[in-house]
């Protein structure tokens, strides 16, 4: 393919689909073949993923999974996850066992506050300019009226309006931070909707703001945005236990919690390492804000924003060892939302949602922060142990036999035979030809 295409988001489907088939792939009806059998059999909830974003072809599945036997502030829960990687699920679930006769997780909101900005230029006179802020500062609340009025009624809306002066970063510089209370909505358009509004607002005042000079009256809005960086938008989660409870297999409960401890403590200073933990953490975590269809990019970038806020990269989870007891916990900031956005259209996040019991925002950051602690217990436990290959090659099994082609009655033979062998790319292959010889 060599040539660029006009028009191609004005199409209808079929004619997206023969295009790319004919431009981009080199048998152009298997390549149409495959996208329709990814097509929804229901029509009307093919148009809906259709709809969801420009340009769609088919659907791209992902396993929908739930990690069961969750114990959380007493309460029991699986949690439905989204995810490819074959060992996740499978971790996720054996922590929450693992926690089950220990009192479970325990977790608590420490802020729910979102952050938008309006970016801006001025040049002149900072004091008049802090003058003027303080003196439209009304006006700016007024001027979203329309756009609060609901979210006000529920018990949210903007918690604060504060100029902050950037000018020492770049010349001429400003902000309005802004703070918000989204309560059960991640909030991002309402945010946005008023930043726009406030925008419109400062640079109009200022037009009619007599003290000004003709240049400090022409404000220049750069943008005007929500951050994804809400270190104040944080929930604890928690599990503890005596020492010697930390009952695993081939090592003692004294030697795992110190090497447990110190493999936590060296996520702490080093990023090579923390970067891997963090990862491991996101892997629980991505998977339930998938599945309840939340913003996970959003996530992503805020959560390793938060893990540099002391100026280096360290690890999200904490562990000690006091007067005999083992604590791991994780601090991490989580907007998410269980009402707008996809979560009342996709189907199986309406499910998920449901699994869950209809949470609150509140209760389901604490759960993705358990998701989240429990991945990394899971991890961790394996790493200072085991190593993390053996369980995850065995989970990793079924893809191998899969891509070699194995029936599915080679495949369960071989699922037994592995339960007390080593699995390697070349062992799986040559049990298989064995198998297959025989
Ligand atoms: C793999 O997806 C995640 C781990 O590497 C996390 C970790 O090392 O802690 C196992």
């Amino acid at each position: 393919m060599n040539t660029p295409v006009e028009g191609f988001s004005k199409l209808s489907k079929a004619e997206k689909i023969d295009w790319i088939a004919n431009q981009c792939t080199k048998d152009p009806v298997a390549t149409k073949k495959l996208l329709e059998r990814y097509w929804n059999p229901d029509p009307q909830v093919q148009k809906l993923h259709d709809e969801f974003i420009e340009n769609t072809l088919s659907n791209y599945y992902l396993p929908f999974a739930v990690a069961p036997n969750f114990l959380i502030n007493g309460e029991f829960y699986a949690i439905p996850m989204a995810i490819e990687e074959s060992s996740v699920v499978a971790a996720a679930s054996k922590a929450a066992k693992f926690w089950l006769d220990k009192g479970g997780f325990k977790t608590t909101i420490l802020g729910t506050e979102k952050v938008g900005q309006v970016h801006f230029i001025y040049k002149g006179d900072a004091k008049k300019l802090r003058v003027f802020f303080n003196e439209i500062k009304p006006g700016l609340l007024e001027s979203v009226a329309s756009i609060t009025q609901n979210m006000e009624k529920r018990g949210g809306g903007i918690n604060a309006i504060e100029l902050r002066d950037r000018s020492d970063k770049i010349s001429g510089y400003y902000q309005l931070h802004c703070t918000f209370e989204t309560l059960d909505a991640m909030g991002a358009n309402f945010i946005n909707s008023c930043l726009e509004q406030f925008a419109k607002t400062l640079k109009d005042q200022a037009k009619g703001h007599l003290d000004f000079s003709e240049e400090e009256k022409n404000i220049e809005v750069v943008m005007s945005i929500l951050s994804n960086y809400v270190p104040n938008c944080l929930v604890r989660a928690e599990v503890e236990c005596p020492v010697d409870k930390l009952v695993i297999k081939d090592i003692s409960a004294e030697e795992f919690a110190q090497k447990f401890v110190q493999a936590v403590n060296i996520a702490n200073v080093e990023p090579y390492r923390a970067v891997t933990h963090n990862k491991g953490i996101m892997n629980g975590i991505d998977a339930v804000v998938l599945a309840t269809g939340n913003d996970f990019r959003a996530v992503e970038a805020g959560v390793h924003a938060y893990a540099s806020k002391n100026g280096n990269y360290s690890s999200l989870t904490h562990a000690t060892i006091e007067d005999g007891i083992f604590k791991f916990w994780i601090e991490i900031p989580l907007a998410l939302g269980t009402v707008g956005g996809l979560t009342s259209l996709h189907p199986l996040v309406k499910l998920a949602l449901e699994i869950l019991q209809n949470p609150s925002a509140k209760e389901l950051m604490q759960i993705v922060a358990v998701a989240g602690l429990a991945q990394n217990f899971a991890a961790v436990k394996s790493l200072v142990t085991t190593g993390i290959q053996k369980g995850h090659m065995k989970m990793h099994l079924l893809n191998m036999l899969n891509q070699m082609g194995a029936t599915e009655s080679e495949k369960a033979q071989l699922v037994h035979y592995f339960k007390h062998e080593t699995v390697t790319n070349a062992s799986v292959k040559e049990a298989l030809e064995k198998l297959q010889k025989s």
